[in-house]
């Protein structure tokens, strides 16, 4: 029994280490404008569900990231914020490759008519960029950290580094203030948690062992968040029983009190450019934070179920804003990584 679960993780293990390799790797530009170049980069950023719901185009000097509406998750993401600000997250990668290939960068909104971030190139010369070299090591770490605090002068630092127009970041860091948004997380976790139409999309984007992640290159591998690779038979049997509300509520409360503080990303306004924004803010911050030696994840569950996320917006005081994102942060061990569709499959 033990030997065949040896060897069933071990063949499962081996497929998902040559796509580790292929994805977290780096490139190097083969011509002038190299959309396959900037696209690896642009796919390694944090997205929604793993789903990488973006699609990347080329005309003359322009990269276009458009949505990829044939992967949305509507239940956890009824309006699609998510999404956009997945989108937002690449097209911060994407600009941090160009520019440390001598562009500058120009990032707008299309507009809602043909939803896409432009982002147009202009030669200049190389220029350091020390956000970059933190692309292949920033990870979302799913564990728990070491309870520690982060000295001021680097809150500082990464709110400055988080800085994009259109979009605050508010941090966290009293142990109070941080009880009272994690009394959200499990609030809104439990809704999830209890509503079938969440628990099936979930379940649809789950990779439960190295095969099945390495054949889609795409969701959450059950890894990533320290669960045990299980033949997707047998996870997917159990899944309704071990997948509670009180089991996931104590986890998160764990991680949540073993961080050192929460970010909470508020954009100006509650539309697709603004989601786009605070996309772009929370993955400079998590660069950032990479950089600096501390790890991030989010729990956003409060701000997914509408209902609270209007009471935390109050609770935080921000004057009827959408809090759009809140993520983690501390020190803490490496978790596994999870993988990427090849360029090929993202690129117009
Ligand atoms: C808009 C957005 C929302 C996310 N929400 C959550 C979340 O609520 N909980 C979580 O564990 N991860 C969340 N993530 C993280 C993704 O699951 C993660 O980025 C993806 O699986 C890829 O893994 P990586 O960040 O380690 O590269 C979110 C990411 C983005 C960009």
């Amino acid at each position: 029994m033990a030997a065949g679960g040896g060897a069933y993780q071990w063949s499962g293990a081996r497929a998902y280490e040559a796509a580790l390799l292929e994805t977290w790797s780096h490139r190097d530009p083969v011509e002038l404008h190299d959309l396959s170049y900037l696209t690896h980069y642009a796919t390694l950023a944090a997205n929604s569900h793993n789903t990488q719901a973006w699609r990347f185009s080329l005309a003359g000097t322009t990269v276009s990231i458009k949505p990829d509406f044939t992967r949305v998750t509507p239940s956890a993401d009824p309006d699609d914020h998510h999404l956009y600000a997945s989108l937002g997250c690449a097209a911060e990668n994407l600009m941090l490759a160009a520019t440390r290939q001598g562009w500058a960068v120009a990032g707008a909104y299309a507009g809602d008519a043909a939803p896409a971030f432009d982002i147009d190139l202009t030669r200049t010369g190389g220029q350091q960029n020390p956000l970059f070299d933190a692309i292949l090591e920033r990870q979302s770490t799913r564990a728990e950290y070491d309870g520690e605090p982060v000295e001021a002068g680097l809150l500082s630092a990464l709110e400055r580094a988080a800085k994009v127009e259109g979009c605050e970041v508010l941090l966290i860091d009293d142990p109070q203030q941080i009880e009272q948004v994690l009394d959200f997380v499990l609030a809104a976790n439990t809704r999830q948690v209890e509503n079938p139409a969440f628990r099936r999309e979930l379940r649809s984007w789950l990779r439960f062992d190295g095969r099945q992640a390495a054949a889609a290159r795409d969701g959450l591998y059950s890894a990533c968040s320290g669960n045990p690779p299980l033949p997707p038979l047998i996870a997917n049997a159990i899944f309704d029983l071990v997948f509670t509300a009180d089991a996931e509520n104590d986890k998160y409360a764990r991680q949540i009190r073993s961080s050192a503080g929460l970010a909470v990303f508020v954009s100006e306004r509650d539309d697709p450019e603004h989601w786009i924004a605070a996309g772009r803010a929370s993955q400079r911050f998590a660069l950032e934070a990479t950089r600096q030696g501390l790890r991030t994840a989010f729990v956003n569950q409060p701000v997914e179920v509408a209902e609270l996320r209007s009471q935390l917006s109050a609770a935080l005081g921000l004057g009827g804003r959408r809090p759009d994102l809140i993520m983690r942060f501390g020190r803490g061990p490496a978790m596994p990584r999870s993988l990427r569709r090849p360029v090929e499959a993202v690129i117009d």
